[in-house]
């Protein structure tokens, strides 16, 4: 059995951060439930298209033993080339849909990924879906499943309806893609003149028409696409023996009688589940937990941060990746995150951060520690714990080596994923060296080398913005 839709134009190549087996392994950690180490852990991705995402972890973690199934064959040829390109042996990937691991003798599974599958597939292949989760997790795995949410894909819902007037679902991809944007601008122009609709349906327009094609055709033209109440899934899981934990992004865990409310007020189109087996109960996150972790945050500084600034009553503002202004004033929250952001995507250890944001902040370890709500910090998005110490390193060394994900992903015009997980679009003159960071060449040989094009950009620059973007492993 293969999927004529996915085999027709193969999805776009995404990576996860949410769905990193060692995040699972944090959240699951954080409210107290026992984890699998990941020496010899067993992974699962259901419906793992080209294989981007368990190629990383692979990868990234050679010490997982991984399987990556998908009914698309063409998807999974191209996921099996690139691990062979990888050198990468340990993980396996076959052309199968998740109802053939009902017979399959797969045994059981430490983490599930199981991500854009749930709400793009028939009502039967989705309790199907439930069930191989119910039977595949082991005692204390941790799963990971993404699903559309009610109420806010509705508005996604609505433009799929007015596509569908335009596009001929029996045209090739390219065609629908065309006759879609097409649509959608006109859908653009008319909304200009009626402001109500605009002000509801602009987001989501906007969205489609920025979305990559493979992404549009899939999301927004196929005939399966469901959106959910969060609460009807947690019964649903529950049916089968199995816990909606929490969101993976660790979000409203402070008040989870609101998170159904929350999805309304903030018109939540999509849930990221973190699902383990209901003998586990769900609990609330434990700070001393935290304290044995690496921590990071997602924020970035707007200022230059100084001891003057953080110690009296000003105020410091932090930009989100997703454009967010966020202002802290609190001494001791101030310390930690300003801290954490001069650390850009560098993870330091919980026990040198307070420290160091002790430091800043004037006060003693303890006293700096009794000031934070660090679970709230957790929850709000604005520091993100690891079990796992980083997998790279943050200086450009004598011999610099990338990836051999990275470079192919340079080498074939992808994205390229980072050892943290996120996909980031380099330049022409940029992939152009890290495609050369096999770790044969000193910087000597790079700047020899790479000289014909260092008129397009400087060398120097483009390792530094490795060195911080976790591209670097040695
Ligand atoms: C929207 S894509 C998501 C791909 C990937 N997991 C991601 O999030 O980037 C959905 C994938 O589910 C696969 N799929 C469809 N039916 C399936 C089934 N019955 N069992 C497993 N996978 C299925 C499709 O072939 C496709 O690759």
């Amino acid at each position: 059995m293969t999927d004529p839709r996915y085999d027709a134009l193969a999805y776009a190549d995404y990576v996860h951060r949410d769905a990193d087996v060692a995040h699972l392994a944090t959240v699951a950690s954080l409210l107290g439930h026992p984890v699998a180490p990941l020496r010899g852990a067993r992974v699962l991705d259901i419906g793992c298209a080209q294989g981007q995402h368990l190629l990383a972890l692979a990868e990234l973690y050679p010490e997982l033993e991984a399987l990556g199934i998908d009914p698309s064959e063409r998807q999974i040829d191209e996921a099996r080339r690139r691990a062979e390109r990888l050198g990468l042996k340990n993980l396996r990937f076959e052309a199968w849909p998740a109802e053939r691991l009902l017979e399959a003798q797969e045994g059981a599974f430490d983490f599930v990924v199981c991500q854009g599958v749930y709400s793009w597939v028939s009502a039967s292949v989705r309790q199907t879906l439930v069930e191989v989760l119910g039977r595949a997790l082991a005692r204390d795995g941790v799963a990971f499943l993404g699903f559309n949410t009610q109420p806010g894909w509705a508005l996604g819902q609505v433009l799929r309806h007015a596509l569908a007037q335009y596009v001929d679902p029996s045209a090739a991809p390219a065609r629908q893609i065309a006759t879609a944007r097409a649509a959608l601008g006109l859908l653009g122009q008319s909304l200009e003149r009626t402001t109500p609709a605009r002000a509801a349906l602009g987001a989501e327009l906007d969205r489609a028409l920025g979305a990559d094609p493979a992404y549009l055709f899939h999301e927004y033209l196929s005939p399966e696409n469901h959106a959910f109440y969060r609460a009807d899934v947690v019964a649903t899981l529950r049916a089968a023996g199995l816990n909606y934990c929490c969101d993976a992004d660790l979000s409203g865990l402070d008040d989870r009688s609101l998170l159904d409310t929350l999805d309304v007020i903030a018109m939540r189109r999509y849930h990221s589940a973190v699902v383990v087996r209901a003998h586990h109960p769900v609990g609330a996150i434990d700070p001393e937990r935290l304290v044995a972790m690496h921590w990071v945050t997602p924020l970035a500084l707007t200022q230059d941060i100084t001891p003057g600034l953080v110690r009296s009553d000003s105020r410091l503002t932090f930009e989100h990746p997703d454009g967010q202004r966020i202002t802290l004033s609190d001494v001791a929250a101030k310390a930690l995150v300003g801290t954490l952001a001069a650390h850009r995507h560098r993870p330091l250890r919980a026990v040198d951060a307070l420290s160091r944001a002790a430091r800043l902040a004037d006060l003693d370890t303890p006293t700096l520690w009794r000031q934070l709500a660090p679970a709230a910090l957790v929850t709000r998005g604005w520091l993100r714990p690891s079990v796992e110490a980083p997998r790279w390193v943050d200086a450009v060394s004598e011999h610099p080596r990338a990836s051999a994900l990275a470079r192919d992903d340079a080498a074939t015009g992808r994205d390229v994923t980072t050892r943290d997980l996120r996909q980031l679009t380099l330049t022409p003159f940029e992939r152009a060296v890290l495609c050369q960071l096999d770790g044969t060449r000193d910087l000597a040989a790079l700047w020899r080398d790479l000289a014909p094009q260092a008129l397009e950009g400087s060398c120097g620059d483009a390792l530094n913005t490795f060195a911080q973007n976790a591209l670097l492993i040695g």
